[in-house]
């Protein structure tokens, strides 16, 4: 059990690597990593016992930027029949789990595979209830079964409470129907990945204002207006006459970069198709400048080394707010909604 595998976008293998590597060196847990292009997912062997458990225990899943989702195990060929009795003999070796999921990778393959799953999820977890290894428990960890294909797959596991929010990290958010664009899901994916739901209520409330840069046609600003935010949504395009019509929002054309708001607000979230640096600088005297308390800010990354550009601008995010001795709680991921791109939070603590 001595593999980590790890999910993510297709295309950021390489960025799962370099990622991955730095915290098995950070940690002293020797290993290599290793992806196929647009595999969606990637491997690191571990070279001692227990390495891949260490790896977990020392890093909080949520801190990593670019996996979807993780788990440690092995692989394992499976027959054309008779799959359950093979899983069960392999499971022998594994602590009994607490929970089961059931994934495949963000692949065309994987698509296909995910009806085979739903049909072979019911026997399976029937069997393995019954065989004792699998007991509703939340504090045992959760066995995640990733199929490769019929015959091959991950039987791997991860502590419940390190490790995606979602099966495969993927949120099933439904698309409303009246906001105007599809990004209004990546600014609510990213509430629900950074805020913990008991603190929606305090944190985004009716009785908050908000900044959105780059807002046209107005998904993000959509997400502020059904929390009951006053909203200043800049941007030299056209905002949705819905929103609009709320009375809760009010259009200026202006450049998003320059522009501040008289008096603070509570939110910034910016959209803009901008150069990373000028947009995280940009951030940086948002909070730095006390001109919001929280802010979502989507760094674009057309680059080819996008984990390096990006560990590049969280430290100097970190080393800005030291200089100013002000303490701001910064996140960083790539959500199931972002493209090219990872989704920042920030908080003034
Ligand atoms: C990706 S779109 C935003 C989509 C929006 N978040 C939504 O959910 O509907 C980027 C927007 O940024 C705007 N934009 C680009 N540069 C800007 C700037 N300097 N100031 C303000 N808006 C800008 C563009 O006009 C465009 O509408």
């Amino acid at each position: 059990m001595n593999t980590l595998l790890l999910h993510c976008r297709p295309g950021f293998e390489g960025e799962v690597c370099a990622e991955i590597s730095d915290q098995a060196a950070r940690l002293g847990v020797a290993g290599y990593a290793k992806a196929k292009p647009n595999s969606a997912h990637a491997e690191f062997t571990c070279l001692e016992p227990g390495g891949a458990e260490r790896l977990m225990q020392g890093q909080r899943f949520n801190r990593l930027i670019f996996p979807r989702q993780w788990a440690r195990g092995d692989y394992l060929q499976l027959p054309e029949t008779d799959r359950i009795s093979v899983l069960l003999q392999a499971l022998a070796s594994y602590p009994v789990c607490g929970s089961l999921w059931l994934e495949v990778f963000d692949t065309n393959d994987g698509k296909e595979l995910s009806n085979f799953c739903k049909k072979f999820e019911g026997p399976l977890r029937k069997a393995l209830e019954k065989a004792g290894r699998l007991v509703e428990d939340a504090s045992k960890p959760r066995l995640l079964l990733t199929f490769k294909s019929g015959r091959e797959v991950f039987l791997g596991m991860a502590e419940a409470d390190n490790q995606a929010p979602w099966p495969m990290g993927i949120p099933r958010l439904k698309f409303p129907r009246e906001a105007p664009s599809r990004s209004t899901l990546k600014l609510e994916e990213a509430w629900h990945f950074f805020i913990p739901r008991e603190q929606w209520d305090a944190r985004l409330s009716d009785e908050m204002t908000g900044v959105d840069l780059g807002a046209a046609p107005g998904g993000w600003t959509y997400q502020l207006v059904r929390r009951g935010m006053l909203v200043t949504a800049i941007d030299n395009g056209p905002m949705a006459e819905s929103l609009m019509d709320t009375g809760l929002v009010t259009h200026l054309m202006v450049d998003g970069f320059t522009w501040k708001p008289k008096q603070p607000v509570d939110w910034m979230v910016c959209d803009i198709v901008e150069k990373p640096a000028r947009t995280a600088a940009m951030v940086e005297e948002w909070i730095g400048g006390g001109h919001c308390r929280e802010a979502v800010v989507n760094l674009k990354l057309p680059m080819k080394q996008r984990y390096a550009e990006v560990c590049k601008l969280l430290q100097r995010l970190q080393d800005a707010f030291a200089e100013r001795r002000i303490k701001v709680a910064i996140a960083c991921k790539q959500l199931y909604h972002d493209r090219e791109e990872v989704t920042c939070h920030l908080r003034r603590l």
